[in-house]
């Protein structure tokens, strides 16, 4: 990343802000047609209809009912047919994309009371259904007395070789399974579950708890003994799923163009993924419920990608499999992606390039939020997500996301403190006003990007 291209980002992202805090004037008017206000009726079609309830009732069946949904496992499967199947009843055309995925090593952390938390499990632990049984103890300053038939909770050391040593340490003791409680975040949020990296074999089980699964257990045991009972799986030959509905323009020729709203459905081990990324599947179901009413002059795919989490894989999958010709008739590619955080440094939902640069995605959203009045969407430079396998096969594409930026160079950015983690819940971290918002923007932007062939054109 040069110098120069972040300071561009930096210039147009400052132009783009005082366009929209002067009003939509210069802004929203290359845009609109002759008669001026078709633009705005247009944009009504959309938002009179799209309804953040609606879209949050899919971030609560996926984050609540199913739950956790780690890529290539059961759970991201019962994701994609839950996809599939609203999909199907709006009248969609629907297609599943399996492509494979590297082994889970997953371990599961159960109360008495049945609860159950899910963790990584390191692969050269124990790795066994057979559960261990145990009390908790909490080990400070490696005082390992009395840990002899316990499960032993750490808080984990700052490097690998730090986190292994305190490993042997507890083994040593006679400790029945370890917990390392992960750290903060590198990103100012709380901790997430990790598979810890070892290299001897144990014979017990050693899981990688979130920070806040750490939190959770000491509080428990000052109200009394905690006892859990261990059980870890190895899931191999995996698949994970892009699941793919297809809106075919009103009439097809060579020329017809395509444009794609596309969301990862799976989340990370251990997080129910309210926001990460339900929010975004939720909008574009929602959104997808309002576009069946309305013809278009182009072809529009909603794309649910499997593993984002696991390093972008079903964006990459699916981007592998394009021929040139099927890159080349891609016009824009829209991927909202944690679009609903209450979060309140938050502050702003920004269409992220990465390079910052703008493209037909982030100038149709921030015309249409200038239409609307609605001064919440910014243009930003960010990688991190689906948007990037679009942007390196040369598509147009940028990511949908609820930030608050205090400065690009370097770049001081908030998220919410409980991404990634057991509290990325509808409770703890959803907005329906953020969702509305994006539901508004994302919407209008994408309904004039596709609705008509050329831009000013009606
Ligand atoms: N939703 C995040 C991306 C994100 C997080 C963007 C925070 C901006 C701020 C996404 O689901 C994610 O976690 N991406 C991974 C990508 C990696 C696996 C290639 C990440 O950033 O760690
Ligand atoms: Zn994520």
């Amino acid at each position: 990343m040069s110098k120069n291209s972040r300071r561009s980002s930096k210039i147009l992202a400052a132009a783009l802000a005082a366009s929209l805090a002067f009003g939509s004037v210069g802004y929203a008017a290359p845009l609109s047609n002759e008669n001026g206000k078709s633009s705005h009726s247009q944009d009504q079609k959309i938002i009179a209809r799209v309804n953040a309830e609606r879209a949050i009732e899919h971030v609560r069946y996926l984050s609540e009912e199913i739950g956790t949904r780690p890529g290539g496992l059961e759970n991201e499967k019962k994701s994609a047919e839950y996809i599939a199947n609203t999909l199907k009843s709006y009248g969609y055309d629907v297609e599943f994309q399996y492509f494979p995925v590297a082994d889970q090593f997953i371990g599961s952390a159960s109360f008495e009371d049945e609860t159950v938390w899910e963790m990584g499990a390191a692969p050269n632990g124990a790795i066994s259904d057979t559960p261990v049984h145990a009390e908790v103890i909490f080990v400070e300053n490696e005082d390992f007395q009395g840990a002899e038939g316990k499960i032993v909770l750490l808080a984990r050391a700052d490097s690998t070789a730090g986190y292994r040593e305190q490993v042997a340490k507890a083994v040593e003791a006679g400790a029945a399974g370890v917990i390392l409680q992960s750290l903060v975040g590198s990103r100012g949020n709380y901790g997430q579950t990790f598979n810890p990296n070892l290299t001897a074999e144990y014979d017990i089980p050693v899981f990688g708890a979130s920070y806040i699964h750490g939190e959770w257990l000491k509080e428990q045991m000052e109200k009394g003994a905690v006892e859990l009972s261990l059980t870890a799986k190895h899931y191999k030959d995996l698949k994970s799923v892009n699941v793919i509905a297809t809106k075919e323009a009103k009439s097809k020729d060579e020329d017809t163009k395509e444009v794609i709203l596309g969301a990862h459905h799976d989340s990370v081990v251990g997080a129910p993924g309210a926001n990460d990324n339900a929010s975004g599947v939720g909008l574009m179901l929602e959104l997808a419920r309002v576009y069946k009413g309305y013809n278009t002059d182009k072809t529009l795919k909603f794309i649910a990608f499997g593993s984002e989490e696991r390093g972008l894989l079903g964006a990459r999958y699916y981007v592998d499999q394009l021929t040139e010709t099927q890159k080349d008739q891609i016009e824009a590619v829209f991927v909202p992606d944690m679009v609903a955080t209450n979060y309140a440094k938050a502050t702003n939902l920004y269409a992220m390039t990465p390079d910052g640069s703008q493209n037909i995605v982030t100038s149709s959203t921030g015309e249409a939020g200038a239409r609307l009045g609605n001064s919440d969407i910014l243009p930003g430079k960010f990688g991190s997500s689906d948007h990037v396998p679009f942007h390196n096969a040369g598509i147009p594409a940028a990511l949908f996301i609820w930030m608050g930026i205090d400065s690009w160079d370097p770049l001081v950015y908030h998220i919410e403190k409980v991404y990634h983690t057991p509290q990325d819940t509808i409770e703890d971290n959803i907005s329906a006003e953020r969702m509305q918002s994006a539901l508004d923007i994302i919407g209008s932007g994408l309904f004039d990007v596709v609705r008509k062939k050329t831009q000013g054109n009606n």
